[in-house]
């Protein structure tokens, strides 16, 4: 017997869900929180089990070509990065193992580019690119600021501090300049001149310049700037320069391959103007997002501003990162990754996915409608465009939007300012696009072009209405 306002246990586990089928229960009939909290708790398996099933209705992450970061790592990282979740990286006096290994990771990538332990070079673990690219601004404008000063160039004129960079940079950049009130002086690309121009790079130059900014590789395109041209360069405009102007290398994607894969290119630390490196261990450094790192070559590179002191272990440890509070998990999974792959792994792990791409390179020509923008050169990165003087009644969003229908995210965007008329196609391989996934995309590129050049053309018009996504450019290039 009952209360009247006394529940009964079936009606209680229908509310908690505790016994009904996850599909059974009222939670999952009332649906979601949308812009209120429920008024009551939902049994954790329900709602794990609704929130996985919403999810499950987005792209799958295998397929999305289009992104840099990492899509894969092995169950015993997963595992690992798991069981430190709850660590947080900024308590290095409540966890000195963990900060050891950020430590590690930092000489590590010391040791990979190139620096010279004699100048003491340092360096941090950040979200990711954007945080790292900051942190070498930063370093450039504070720099700059103290040189300016001695050298007697006016710093807090009406004048702005300036950056130089090709147009083909990521927004970080932007947004750098942006927050610290710095103009972006951008060297237009054209497509004899898909990375930094430089026949036309030292225009851009003067004593208000905290430094030059070069890219490995280009998002968009995948392409290496040419540092060791950039660093002869400034060398010379250094000799008689009243504020010397120094290189801080992007390499959020190269940073991570060229070692590896290109081992003679010198584009780090062996380059006098080279004074700092970012790159992002989530995406060819092997790590689930968000990682990232950035190195100092020297004592003197880094400005003592931009260092903050924590205590650890008894004693003080330097901290320059901009976040604060974040997991320690993805710096343990770095670690794992440098450890378990050393040199070798990783360089079979890039060039097997450079294998992919040249094989996707040799297919996406063999097809003979497409101009490739870039073949794999540098990283395993392919692009291309329509070839001049094929005429389609489609363009490449429609190709996009076909794509999409075998899950295959490949989007179609306009080149940066001064090529925006050119629409191009970019795949991202990554480690776990496998030459049998490569394969069944070719057939499905090739079926779904065939579509496209059978479909009934009304109006005289292209089957997806022309280009009507994506017309500006826009700088995250994910
Ligand atoms: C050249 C370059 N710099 C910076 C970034 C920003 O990287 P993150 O997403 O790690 O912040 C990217 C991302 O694509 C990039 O390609």
């Amino acid at each position: 017997m009952t209360h009247m306002n006394e529940k009964t246990v079936k009606e209680m586990n229908v509310e908690t869900g505790a016994a009904s089928p996850i599909f059974g229960t009222v939670a999952a009939d009332e649906g979601m929180p949308v812009s209120r909290f429920g008024d009551k708790p939902v049994a954790p398996q329900v709602a794990a089990e609704m929130i996985r099933e919403y999810l499950s209705t987005e792209g799958n992450a295998h397929q999305n070509l289009c992104t840099f970061v990492q899509t894969y790592m092995e169950p015993e990282a997963v595992q690992l990065m798991s069981e430190t979740l709850e660590k947080n990286a900024i308590d290095k006096d409540e966890y000195p193992m963990t900060a050891d290994l950020e430590n590690r990771c930092v000489a590590m990538l010391g040791n990979l580019w190139h620096a010279d332990m004699a100048e003491q070079p340092m360096g941090t673990s950040t979200v990711g690119s954007s945080e790292a690219c900051m942190l070498g601004g930063l370093g450039m404008l504070f720099r700059w600021k103290e040189l300016a000063q001695k050298a007697g160039v006016e710093v807090y004129s009406s004048r702005r501090p300036n950056l130089v960079i090709s147009s083909g940079y990521q927004v970080c950049w932007e947004k750098f300049c942006r927050y610290w009130d710095i103009e972006m002086r951008c060297v237009p690309m054209d497509e004899d001149h898909l990375t930094l121009n430089l026949d036309t790079v030292m225009d851009y130059v003067d004593e208000h310049t905290i430094g030059v900014v070069a890219i490995l590789g280009i998002t968009y395109t995948g392409r290496y700037d040419d540092v060791a041209g950039l660093d002869a360069l400034l060398s010379e405009y250094n000799r008689k320069a009243a504020v010397p102007v120094r290189i801080h290398v992007d390499g959020a994607s190269g940073a991570m391959v060229a070692p590896f894969i290109e081992p003679d290119l010198a584009w780090d630390f062996r380059l006098e103007n080279v004074w700092s490196i970012s790159t992002s261990g989530h995406k060819y450094g092997l790590v689930y997002p968000g990682i990232g790192w950035i190195l100092w070559r020297s004592k003197e590179a880094l400005p003592e501003d931009l260092i903050f002191w924590v205590s650890y272990l008894g004693g003080e440890e330097a901290t320059m990162a901009i976040n604060f509070s974040r997991s320690a998990a993805q710096i343990v999974g770095q670690y794992y990754v440098f450890m378990r792959n050393g040199f070798e792994g990783f360089a079979e792990i890039h060039q097997r996915t450079m294998d992919v791409a040249h094989y996707l390179v040799d297919e996406i020509k063999g097809m003979g409608i497409f101009k490739m923008l870039e073949e794999a050169t540098e990283i395993p990165i392919l692009c291309w465009r329509l070839a001049d003087g094929v005429e389609k009644p489609w363009t490449l969003y429609d190709l996009d939007d076909r794509l999409r229908m075998h899950g295959w995210q490949i989007p179609a965007y306009p080149l940066p300012p001064n090529m925006e008329d050119v629409t191009c196609q970019r795949i991202v391989c990554r480690a776990d696009l496998s030459m049998a996934l490569a394969i069944k995309f070719v057939a499905d590129m090739k079926a779904e072009i065939a579509h496209l050049d059978a479909a009934r053309i009304v109006g005289g018009e292209g089957v997806g209405g022309a280009d009507s996504k994506a017309t500006h450019f826009d700088h995250s290039g994910r």
